[in-house]
């Protein structure tokens, strides 16, 4: 009974979220051009443009120690073309939908952190995997990134959820089953309706509602499946990609840092 309320409550908070102002054009703009194949670094300029904190975070990050080499960039298409358009995907998803949006929830900063270090590893994982192209970048970066959203209003219950996903990692347990026994709902489902409620791609809310269905499918689900079951326990035996990941451990660790820490600052 209590977790029918939970569920009711979870799902209210939900209908609640497409009336967020930042989740206005812009941003839904710029994920369907990060999701399309054929993006070009003009075309995501055009849009970032027309947002001014996007802009801010896109110049400080060119201009950090990591990317500057020498001379101070104020030009917001010079900034991009240092980054590059493969990190400037990670880094407008991340920043842009992962960030702000929860940041607006007046989530804590350490669960947040959390969030988008563990989505940042999985994005990395990812491309460690698709490095035969499979999926295109921009397409394989939103929904590593965003495979997680619906974990974000979970977050909202503090301790309570915490305490959950502490349970999950002691115990070596789904979290998606602790979540529907005490929420009445998991956070693939919530991501789900999250992302159909910003209009995302369809193939990207698929991903986010079934990410948890071990290494099943082909394609985006299952490097998402594969990289999110190494990163959530590195003893599971994943065959020949998990022995790819093992020996790309270091190389998604520092990357992940590295992005994290840029981002954090951003
Ligand atoms: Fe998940
Ligand atoms: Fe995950």
């Amino acid at each position: 009974m209590k977790t029918d309320i939970l569920r009711e409550e979870l799902l209210a908070k939900m209908s609640l979220t497409d009336s967020l102002p930042t989740f206005d054009s812009i941003l839904t703009r710029l994920l369907g051009i990060i999701s399309d194949a054929d993006a070009s670094l003009d075309q995501l300029l055009e849009v970032v443009k027309c947002d001014l904190a996007i802009s801010a975070k896109i110049i400080r990050i060119a201009n950090s120690v990591f990317y500057c080499r020498g001379s101070t960039i104020v030009d917001l298409k010079r900034a991009m073309m240092r980054i590059g358009l493969t990190e400037l995907q990670d880094i407008i998803v991340c920043v842009a939908f992962l960030k702000d949006i929860t940041n607006q929830w007046g989530l804590n900063l350490h669960d947040l952190e959390d969030l988008w270090v563990h989505s940042l590893a999985v994005s990395n994982a990812v491309k460690v995997l698709n490095r035969r192209a499979v999926e295109h970048p921009g397409k394989a970066a939103t929904v590593s990134i965003l495979h997680d959203i619906g974990k974000t209003i979970l977050y909202t219950y503090g301790d309570k959820y915490r305490m959950l996903i502490e349970k999950a990692r002691r115990e070596r347990v789904d979290i998606c089953d602790l979540e529907k026994e005490t929420f009445g709902i998991d956070h693939q489902e919530i991501g789900y309706q999250l992302s159909v409620n910003w209009k995302m791609p369809e193939e990207v809310s698929w991903v986010i509602g079934n990410h948890h269905g071990r290494e099943g499918g082909d394609g985006l689900i299952h490097l998402v499946c594969v990289a999110d079951s190494f990163l959530d326990d590195r003893a599971v035996d994943l065959g020949e990609e998990g022995i790819i990941l093992e020996r790309k451990a270091d190389f998604i660790k520092n990357e992940t840092t590295r992005m994290s820490e840029l981002i954090g600052k951003a």
